[in-house]
C-alpha cells in the first residue's frame, strides 16, 4: 500500500472491514436506524410509485438522481443501492427504454429492494430495475457498460476508495458520468478515528476531505470534476462533515485524433480566464489547442464554455481525424 493510499483506508493494522460494514448495514435493513439518516430531501413528486418500506430505509446524504440530468434510454448505476430508492427514482426518468441496476454487498438491503422492485415497476407499467449482489471495489457489470453511476452515501464506507473509482471509470461508457452524494471533512480524518468501527460505519470516520476526494478522481484519470457543498452533517472531535454532491467525466479521446494540427479555442466566460489540461484561457481570447486538448473541449461538462475554431479559415473546426 502506498503512502497516498493511506489517506482513503482504515490505518495500517485497522479493525475496521467491509464485513463490519455489511454486518451495520444488514441490521439497518430489518430496523430503521434513525442515527444514520443524514437529512436528505426528495421531491414528493419522485416518490409517489415508491412503497414506504423502502423510504423508511433510505440512509442516503443528499439526492443525486434528480441532479443528474438524467434522460430517457440511459442505462444508471447505482453504487450500494440499499433499499433501493434512488433506483426507484431513476427507473421513472429512464423510461421503458432505459434500465437502472443496484449494486450492493448486503443481501438483507438487496432482499428489500427487490421486493419493492416488483412493486415499483408495476406502478410503472414497466420493470426496469435489476440489483445484483457485488461490491463497489469489484462491479458486477460489464466494461463501458453504463451512462451515469450515482452513489448516495457509500464510497465513504469503502476501505478501498481508489479502487472504487477505478471501478467507476470501467463500467462508464466514454463520454459517462458520476454523480455522488457523499460525506466530505474539513480536515484529514486522524487514524484512531479512522480505526473506529462505530464511526466508520456511520458515514463519519470514512470520508475524504476535497484535496483527497479530487486526488483519487484524478487518478482514475476522471475530468471536469464538480463539487457543491449541500449542507453541515456533523461536528466530531473538531471535524466538521459535510454532505456535498461531486460529479465527474470520463474522456476517452476519439480515435485518429492528430496531435499535429493546430486549432484555436476561445474560452466564453463567465470568468476572466479559466485553466484547462495545462493551458490558461483567458475570456475571450483565442488560445492554440492540439486536436487532442480541443477534443475533449468540444466533451462535456466543458462545450458550452469554449468555441473551437480552425484558424486557417477562422471558422467552427470540425472534429477530424488527420493522422492517416
Ligand atoms: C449508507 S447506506 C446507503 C444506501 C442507499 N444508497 C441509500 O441512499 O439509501 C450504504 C449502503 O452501501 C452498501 N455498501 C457499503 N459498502 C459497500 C461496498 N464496498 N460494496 C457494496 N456495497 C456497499 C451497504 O450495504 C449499504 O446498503
Amino acid at each position: 500500500m502506498n503512502e497516498r493510499r493511506s489517506c482513503c483506508e482504515p490505518g495500517p493494522g485497522s479493525p475496521v472491514s467491509r464485513e463490519d460494514v455489511r454486518d451495520f448495514y444488514s441490521k439497518a435493513a430489518v430496523t430503521v436506524q434513525k442515527s444514520l439518516c443524514c437529512p436528505a430531501t426528495y421531491d414528493k413528486t419522485d416518490l409517489s410509485h415508491i412503497p414506504q418500506e423502502a423510504l423508511n430505509i433510505s440512509y442516503g446524504c443528499g439526492s443525486p438522481v434528480n441532479r443528474a440530468d438524467i434522460r430517457e434510454g440511459e442505462v444508471v448505476a447505482d453504487l450500494g443501492s440499499g433499499g433501493g430508492i434512488d433506483c426507484f427514482i431513476a427507473a421513472k426518468y429512464v423510461g421503458r427504454t432505459g434500465r437502472v441496476y443496484g449494486i450492493d454487498m448486503t443481501e438483507e438491503m438487496l432482499a428489500a429492494a427487490r421486493k419493492n422492485a416488483a412493486l415499483v415497476g408495476d406502478n410503472l407499467g414497466y420493470h426496469n430495475v435489476e440489483f445484483r449482489h457485488g461490491f463497489l471495489e469489484t462491479i458486477p457489470l460489464e466494461d463501458q457498460s453504463v451512462d451515469l453511476a450515482i452513489s448516495n452515501c457509500v464510497i465513504n464506507l469503502s476501505p478501498q476508495k481508489v479502487d472504487v473509482f477505478k471501478e467507476i471509470r470501467r463500467i462508464l461508457k466514454p463520454g459517462g458520468r458520476f454523480l455522488i452524494a457523499d460525506i466530505v471533512s474539513d480536515k484529514p480524518v486522524p487514524v484512531e478515528m479512522r480505526n473506529n468501527r462505530e464511526l466508520w460505519g456511520e458515514c463519519v470516520s470514512g470520508a475524504l476531505t476535497m484535496d483527497e476526494f479530487l486526488d483519487v478522481a484524478r487518478e482514475s484519470d476522471f475530468r471536469g470534476l464538480t463539487a457543491v457543498k449541500d449542507y453541515l452533517w456533523k461536528e466530531v472531535e473538531g471535524i466538521k462533515f459535510y454532505s456535498y454532491l461531486l460529479q465527474g467525466h470520463k474522456f476517452v479521446e476519439p480515435e485518429g485524433t492528430c496531435c499535429c494540427k493546430k486549432l484555436w479555442a476561445s474560452y466564453v466566460g463567465p470568468f476572466d480566464s479559466v485553466t484547462c489540461a495545462g493551458k490558461t484561457f483567458p475570456l475571450g481570447v483565442p488560445v492554440e489547442v492540439n486536436e487532442e486538448v480541443a477534443a475533449l473541449l468540444r466533451s462535456q461538462p466543458y462545450a458550452a464554455s469554449f468555441d473551437i475554431t480552425d484558424p486557417e479559415t477562422e471558422a467552427p473546426a470540425e472534429s477530424s481525424s488527420c493522422c492517416g
